[in-house]
């Protein structure tokens, strides 16, 4: 029998267990978000992914979404990221740009996406230019590399939920005609080109993982065998391991952040992961409504999902992994009350930690 507690390697990354903080958001300070991971790190998750943080202009959702791009800002995470790992944990920074949905426009006037497509209460973004994308896949490998001389023991790339990378992925965003259009070679063409570039600037050895959809929950979407087919081209150009989610985000349906009210509405993505983990090389993390160590060690004993992660009960529980670890198998305090998720970016709770 597998536990949640067995450690797991992803390639080079070595894990004490297979409980992941799920990138999260938090709209704080530095030194505040570095008491969350070192909190969680305490509290026993093995890895813990930080908030999205952008790589170029234009790229944040909002003014307080880390702006990894600037001189000194990953520089001054390194302190952080050694109180993570003095825990024992590993930390993963999450590397991403928000594309058509970036609100901070601090380099130019309007949003970049795939196409132009508008969303409510959006500007019409521009249809990104040739050099424009060959600016953003420098960006990403800029930032990653960064990152690796600040210390931390990996990056996600964020291609999922909406974001420019998934917009690039989704044909509900991406109409375009050229070789980054059409079907799922060209759609998939930017991440690859991006993998590609951080591979160059962090060498063979350095955890590189991604965040995607194997459907966006809207119409027309991207598909599970082209997001598989995605996966495993990635897993050939060096990719160590990826996070399967789902949903652009775009409104209540799309949204990759449910509600759990009930004991079977857990692990809301699960049977897509089982089904990734059997045809990938790599290793697969799900998420998505894990509340209950007895579902998640079910679903690990299952098939091949190497890791759990979760974000809403790790905000009301930063302890959780080492409550579940001392023999206190209560499920998890949350009642996805959602107020974590409020559009202002409040890092709230019903139930705020410590307790
Ligand atoms: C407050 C908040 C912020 C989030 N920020 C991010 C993020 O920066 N990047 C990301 O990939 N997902 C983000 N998510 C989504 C979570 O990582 C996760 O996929 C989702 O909440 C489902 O997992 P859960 O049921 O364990 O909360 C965020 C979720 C919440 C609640």
């Amino acid at each position: 029998m597998k536990s949640l507690f067995d450690p797991v390697s992803f390639g080079p990354l070595r894990l004490k267990n297979r409980i992941v903080r799920s990138a999260t958001m938090a709209g704080a300070t530095l030194a505040e978000k570095g008491a969350i991971w070192a909190e969680l790190a305490a509290g026993g998750s093995g890895l813990v992914i930080t908030g999205m943080m952008g790589v170029i202009e234009n790229s944040c959702v909002g003014e307080r979404m880390t702006q990894g791009y600037r001189p000194g800002v990953l520089e001054a995470h390194k302190p952080f990221f050694e109180a993570v790992q003095r825990h024992g944990a590993k930390i993963a920074v999450q590397l991403g740009h928000c594309g058509l949905k970036a609100n901070f426009l601090d380099g130019g006037q309007r949003p970049l996406g795939p196409s132009v497509v508008r969303l409510p209460n959006q500007e019409a973004p521009l249809a990104m230019r040739h050099e424009q994308i060959a600016q953003v896949v420098a960006a990403f490998a800029k930032t990653a590399r960064s990152c690796k001389e600040a210390g931390a023991d990996a990056v996600q790339l964020h291609a999922a939920h909406g974001y420019l990378l998934s917009q690039f992925l989704s044909p509900f965003f991406n109409h375009r005609l050229d070789e980054y259009g059409g079907n799922i070679d060209n759609r998939g063409r930017i991440v690859l080109e991006i993998v590609e570039a951080i591979r160059g600037q962090v060498g063979p050895d350095y955890p590189v993982l991604i965040k995607v959809n194997y459907s966006d929950l809207a119409e027309p979407s991207i598909t599970f065998e082209e997001c598989a087919s995605l996966c495993s081209q990635l897993a050939k150009h060096g990719l160590t391991a990826v996070e399967l989610s789902a949903g652009l985000g775009n409104d209540a349906l799309t949204s990759p952040i449910r509600r759990v009210k009930k004991p079977g509405e857990e692990g809301y993505f699960a049977e897509p992961a089982l089904d990734l983990a059997d045809m990938l090389s790599i290793p697969v993390i799900s998420v998505g409504g894990y509340r209950d160590i007895e579902a998640m060690e079910k679903r690990l004993n299952q098939g091949q999902i190497e890791a759990f992660a979760m974000s809403r009960p790790l905000i009301c529980e930063p302890a959780l992994a080492a409550r579940w670890q001392s023999g206190d198998r209560v499920r998890a305090r949350c009642v996805s009350c959602n107020r974590c998720f409020s559009p202002k970016g409040a890092f709230g709770c019903k139930y705020p930690f410590p307790a």
